[in-house]
């Protein structure tokens, strides 16, 4: 039987984070197996809100070698750099001319993100990308016909946009699309802040302790998970209503564990939030530290730039093919009837 296609994207911001991995990286790396799986490093992403180009670069290199240190495999996996790929460029132009201001100013995430770059910097620069994002994401996907996009549950509303796009994009042009359906984890599809577990972890919170790098210093990671924010019951408990950081930590557990809920919370019975951060760093610190000595194995080697290459090779076919039928239906391509 042949495989269905998954495909997803980080974006190179900072670093990726515990929240990344949970909600997406690990399971783009459990299911390469079973789906045909396409993961690219959404560096054009990366440049939506203002950045050096010297962070930038140092951004890229981390993500792309983070790829491959988390589990990503070259011979099952097509892992690819976005902008290596200039077919996503253009179906983006193409979609955002059939897209509205109105359905791009209702994203919650747009709205967010303006309104904090706003009160932060005082400042109206808000960059036209931090807005037309999401139609770069709908052409990411949409290039290539995946049947499921994994991702966290923050993505849902751009996977919405995505399918009303392609659905659009079929119904005035004629069929060139299929519409993905979003695929999130059943534990971890949100992983809250470490200091105000009502927010989700973020790459981008001002203070570090709220989040946990792939990257960061393990003795440091351990300092975060005693530092998090719980409540002074001592009963633990999931219950991500009354109860949001314990829950919080509950849930990486699981997710990390790979142990149904309810059992967890049999293993933590009668015990206090020192053993429950306890036990959570230590299975966060093995993971990093795993992490951490592929990363450093493969930082900087030619292995890794290879496997971009083919990678963007294949990318790059299936994306041309897609962009050529793209230019007949619309007509761009006048030489075609
Ligand atoms: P980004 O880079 O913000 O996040 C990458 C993935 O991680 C998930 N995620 C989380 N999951 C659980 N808990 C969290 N705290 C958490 N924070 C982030 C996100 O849901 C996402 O799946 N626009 C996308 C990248 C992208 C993309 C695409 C994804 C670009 N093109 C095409 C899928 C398909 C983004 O900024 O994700």
């Amino acid at each position: 039987m042949e495989k269905k296609r998954m495909l997803s994207g980080i974006t190179t911001t900072g670093q990726m984070t515990l929240g990344n991995y949970i909600g997406a990286m690990k399971n783009f790396v459990s299911m390469q197996d079973e789906f045909e799986m396409f993961v690219f490093v959404a560096n054009l992403h990366g440049i939506t809100t203002p950045i050096g180009k010297e962070d930038l670069r140092r951004n890229i290199k981390n993500m792309v070698t983070l790829y491959f240190a988390c589990g990503l495999d070259p011979k099952k996996s097509t892992v690819f750099v976005q902008s290596e790929v200039l077919e996503h460029t253009l179906l983006a132009w193409v979609l955002t001319c059939n897209t509205t201001l109105g359905e791009l100013q209702r994203m919650t995430q747009f709205k967010d993100k303006s309104v904090k770059m706003k009160s932060e910097n005082g400042t109206e620069f808000i960059p036209t990308g931090l807005l037309t994002y999401p139609v770069l994401m709908a052409a990411d996907i949409l290039l290539y016909d995946p049947a499921f996009v994994p991702v966290g549950k923050d993505q849902k509303q751009h996977i919405e946009l995505t399918r009303n796009l392609a659905e659009r994009m079929n119904n005035k042009f004629g069929e060139m699309f299929s519409t993905p359906e979003e695929f999130t984890p059943k534990v971890g599809s949100k992983i809250m802040d470490l200091q105000d577990p009502s927010k989700k972890m973020s790459k981008s919170a001002e203070n570090p302790k709220s989040f946990i790098a792939l990257l960061d210093d393990v003795n440091e990671v351990k300092k975060k998970i005693k530092s998090a924010v719980t409540d002074s019951e001592n009963i633990i408990k999931y219950d991500p209503e009354n109860k949001p950081g314990v829950s919080n930590l509950l849930t990486i557990y699981s997710a990390l564990k790979e142990v149904e809920m309810n059992e967890v919370e049999k293993h933590f019975e009668g015990k206090d939030y020192g053993v429950l951060k306890e036990e959570v760093s230590e299975v966060v610190v093995a993971l990093l530290t795993d992490i951490q000595t592929r990363y450093n194995q493969l930082l900087g080697s030619d292995e890794v730039d290879n496997w971009l290459n083919e990678g963007a090779e294949k990318a790059r076919k299936i994306a041309r093919k897609k962009m050529t039928k793209v230019l007949n239906l619309t007509g761009l391509n006048y030489k075609r009837k």
